[in-house]
């Protein structure tokens, strides 16, 4: 294993013809990646150089039999100019939890986080400041190796792209309770985070769409009869003043904005239970208006609040509360995240 990290700069920054005080989610790329290449049994020395396509063979198996896997983090800058990653380290082991269902090779704890700092600090200037945006990482790996035979790669590579980003969803989120596709199944890869259970999402969420939805609830796939994740996001429930998310399972990712903030409810005070939540439940207290609040939460959607949901053709709205759990729980971990606020559970990393 190498432990050097090649890096060949940017002849010419395009940050002048980024505008950071209307930033899109996602679509407007650092002038640098990262990538490491897995070959011949071990990974190489990562390469940060210029954005730039890549080139792959047609017959590389990510195109064929989707050996893809990939991870969601933000970089943010405190008031003194510091680079700041929340919780690196879990999604460095998410990741390598991915590769190992997906039979992509682990990759080291420290070629990963350190590859990671060091582009970080290459494209310092890149992570904006702005309340409300982040500099959104996505680090994927994905089988480049070549062959039509339906079999794991023999060659793999692991990328690191950044994106200055505001805000993923536009306005109020409306969730659509989804009884007839399913997201995952037990024994399936919905825990990891794989290309594939995004792409297997696209349709009914489209269909959601259609009808005037921004997202997917998800149900189990075996009774439809409870509530498991949404698209992009775990799921939170306020029924009276009680927080209930589902266990992760086989099924659910193991977000990490979902465990911070059971965390930060606790510290809170805020009552929390960590248990199946039933669809029924939910129409039930709807109805009787102890239903106050759903929100989603992860990475991307930090915590987006739900302002209705759709359930066999009938629609629900939720309450417009002057001072939902979802604004207090939102303010706490993006002050631990942005150093506003002390960080007693470690959670912080300094980019140095
Ligand atoms: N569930 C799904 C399906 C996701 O894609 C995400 C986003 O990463 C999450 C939940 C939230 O996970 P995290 O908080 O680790 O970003
Ligand atoms: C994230 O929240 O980082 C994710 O990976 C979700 C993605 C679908 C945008």
């Amino acid at each position: 294993m190498n432990s050097t990290i090649e890096i060949k700069h940017i002849e010419k920054s395009r940050i002048d013809s980024v505008d950071f005080n209307n930033l899109p989610f996602g679509s407007v790329y650092s002038d640098h990646m990262l990538t490491c290449t897995y070959k011949n049994g071990q990974w190489g020395t990562p390469i940060i150089e210029p954005y730039a396509p890549i080139s792959l063979d047609p017959s590389a198996k990510i195109f064929h039999y989707g050996q893809s896997i990939f991870e969601g983090m933000k970089a943010y800058k405190d008031a003194d100019e510091n680079i700041l990653l929340f919780r690196p380290t879990e999604n460095c082991k998410r990741l390598n939890k991915s590769a190992e269902r997906l039979v992509i090779p682990q990759i080291p704890e420290d070629v990963f986080m350190n590859g990671l700092k060091e582009l970080l600090k290459v494209d310092a200037n890149w992570i904006p400041t702005n309340e409300g945006s982040s500099l959104y990482i996505r680090p994927f790996m994905f089988a480049s190796g070549k062959g039509f035979h339906a079999s794991p790669a023999d060659e793999y590579k692991l990328m690191i792209c950044t994106a200055p980003s505001g805000a993923y969803f536009a306005g109020k989120v409306k969730v659509l309770i989804e009884e007839k596709y399913a997201r995952a199944a037990n024994g399936g890869v919905g825990f990891a985070k794989a290309g594939g259970n995004y792409a297997a999402q696209f349709y009914p969420t489209q269909l959601a769409i259609e009808k005037g939805f921004n997202q997917v609830i998800w149900t189990d796939d075996n009774t439809h009869e409870y509530i498991e994740e949404a698209g992009a996001m775990n799921i939170f429930v306020r029924i009276n003043d009680t927080l209930i998310t589902s266990p992760v399972s086989d099924r659910i990712l193991d977000g990490i904005t979902r465990k911070s903030i059971i965390q930060i409810a606790k510290d809170l005070d805020i009552d929390v239970e960590v248990r199946k939540i039933t669809v029924s439940e939910v129409i039930a207290a709807a109805q009787s208006g102890s239903l106050k609040e759903m929100f989603g939460a992860g990475t991307a959607a930090v915590i987006s609040p739900i302002a209705g949901f759709g359930y066999q053709e009938k629609e629900y709205e939720l309450p417009e509360l002057s001072q939902p759990y979802a604004s207090t729980l939102k303010k706490a971990i993006t002050d631990i995240q942005t150093n506003k606020a002390p960080d007693k559970h470690g959670w912080r990393v300094v980019v140095k």
